[in-house]
This record gives structure tokens, C-alpha cells and sequence, in this order.
């Protein structure tokens, strides 16, 4: 099976009410790890570059390696920019052969987002490739973050509707109390909020900052309408304590296969959980 776009599998999870598994990877290991998650589970998968990926990595390498992944793959696999940075780059992954692009623009005035977001999907959409945007600011939330605070920096379900009419987006990433990296607390998502958006907003949405959000809430966030749900932090959280443990035990390793081995192990048990945790098991079986 070749590579399919997120739109496709995001069309599933919507009908299925399930959310598919957005995970960064950053090295072959974490791309084998994602890859063998996905077929154990027989579920669709979203491998991502984020702009850390792409710097350490490179674009051909990590399509390269994505696609020797996905050759052999009886599961469909998307591969997907995360927080693309600029119009230029969204066409750079484009060309290399990405079939989804996310094109962040978050930071920017509410005219400024739509209007570089319209560039992307026109070019995007000619192109056959997917795309997602972001309303809201997911970066700067804090678990305790006063109510003002969360008007201001969390999606406006008005609006996330208005955004999603004027640019035709695939996706749309919804800032709700989550946040990138490892949490000090416990997150707290504005479920409400939630509701309001999916009601207002007829495409798939997405949950960005979502290592250490406890399952259950994950659950409600996809019983609520998220279909998309991002990992970074846990697989690199699971990767590299198991390197620091094998270097614990063995001192005196110098095989990088024998440090780097378990770490590939940990990181498929981890993609498996939370494939199972967002309802996707199963599924590629049914598309
Ligand atoms: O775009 C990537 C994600 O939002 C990952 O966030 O590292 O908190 O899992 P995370
Ligand atoms: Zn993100």
C-alpha cells in the first residue's frame, strides 16, 4: 500500500468516530517503531516531520525512509509536515512527495492566518495533498491559566467556523488546554469549548500537545470530535530513558544497535497504547 493522505484516513475516523495517531518521528528507529505499531495494531497511521525532524534529518531522508517504511506496509500511512513554517516550505514537502501538509500560522492576525492558509490550500489542493491549519494558540497554555487568559489564546468556536469557510482547510488544530512538551500538572481541557467548535466546525479536528494527557480525557476529547491526535514527548520520553537505562546496565556498550534496539522496542509499546487509547486498532482492515 502506498502512502494515502491524512484527508483520506480522517474521512474514516469522522464516519467511524474514531481519531487516528499523528506521531513525530525524527530517526529510522522512530519510523520502524511507528511502522510496526501501526501493522501489530491494523491501524491507519500519520507519520510527521516537524521542523526539528527536518533540520536534523533533512526532507529526502525522511521521505525516504518513510516510504521504504510504507512499501512493505499493509496498513494505510500518511506522511505529513507538522507546523510548516512558510508557504515556500509547505511546496517544498509537496514536491518531495508529502501527501499532507499542516501550515501554521497561528501566531499571526486572524487575516494573516486566513489568508496564508487559502495560498496553501490552493496549491495544495491541485496538488492532491491535504491540509491543516491552526486557530488558537496550543504553545503558550499553562495548566493553570486564568479564564481571560484562555479567551485569549484558546479557539473561538465562531471563529474556527468563519476560518474553516474562508480557507477550505482539510483539518483544523484547536487550542483547548493542551501543550507542547512535558505537563508540570495535569491538563485540563475546556471540553466545553469543544463542543462548541465541532458543532460550528464540519471538518475533522485536531489535538496538538497530546503526550501527558491522561486517557480518559483523550477518550472524551475523540468522543467529542477530535479526529487527529498528535505524540512527540512520550516517544522520545519512552526512547530515550530505555538508552539511558541499557547504558545504565551495560556501562561499557559501544553498540549503537544494542542501546538503540530496546529504545525502537519501548517506542512501539508506547504508539500502541495510545493507538489503542484513540480507537483506531482494527481499522485499516475496514478501509
Ligand atoms: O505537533 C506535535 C505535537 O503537538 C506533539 O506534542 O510533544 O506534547 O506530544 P507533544
Ligand atoms: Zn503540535
Amino acid at each position: 500500500m502506498g502512502l494515502v493522505t491524512a484527508a483520506y484516513i480522517l474521512k474514516h475516523a469522522e464516519a467511524g468516530g474514531w481519531a487516528v495517531g499523528a506521531f513525530n518521528c525524527n530517526n529510522m528507529e522512530i519510523v520502524q517503531a511507528i511502522i510496526r505499531a501501526a501493522r501489530e495494531e491494523q491501524s491507519p497511521v500519520i507519520i510527521q516531520a516537524s521542523q526539528g525532524a527536518i533540520k536534523y534529518a533533512g526532507l529526502s531522508y525522511i521521505k525516504a525512509l518513510v516510504l521504504e517504511a510504507v512499501r512493505t506496509a499493509d496498513v494505510p500511512v500518511a506522511l505529513h509536515l507538522d507546523h510548516g513554517t512558510s508557504f515556500e516550505q509547505a511546496v517544498r514537502c509537496i514536491r518531495a512527495g508529502f501527501t499532507s501538509v499542516m501550515i501554521d500560522g497561528s501566531h499571526l492576525s486572524l487575516d494573516e492566518n486566513i489568508a496564508l492558509t487559502r495560498r496553501v490550500v490552493e496549491v495544495a489542493s491541485a496538488a492532491g495533498v491535504s491540509v491543516e491549519a491552526e486557530l488558537g494558540r496550543i504553545g503558550g497554555t499553562e495548566d493553570d491559566i486564568s479564564v481571560d487568559e484562555r479567551d485569549a489564546f484558546f479557539t473561538d468556536p465562531d471563529e474556527a467556523r468563519y476560518f474553516v469557510e474562508q480557507t477550505g482547510v482539510d483539518s483544523l488544530a484547536v487550542a483547548i488546554g493542551t501543550a507542547h512538551g512535558l505537563y508540570k500538572g495535569e491538563p485540563k481541557l475546556d471540553f466545553e469549548r469543544l463542543k462548541k467548535i465541532k458543532a460550528r466546525v464540519p471538518k475533522p479536528l485536531v489535538l496538538h500537545g497530546s503526550s501527558g494527557v491522561p486517557a480518559e480525557a483523550v477518550k472524551e476529547a475523540v468522543s467529542l470530535g477530535i479526529r487527529k491526535v498528535n505524540i512527540d514527548s512520550d516517544i522520545r520520553q519512552a526512547f530515550t530513558s530505555t538508552v539511558r537505562e541499557v547504558l545504565a546496565a551495560n556501562p561499557h556498550e559501544i553498540d549503537p544497535r544494542k542501546i538503540l534496539g530496546p529504545a525502537r522496542d519501548a517506542a512501539v509499546e508506547v504508539i500502541r497504547e495510545k493507538i489503542r487509547i484513540f480507537g483506531s486498532s482494527g481499522k485499516a482492515r475496514e478501509m
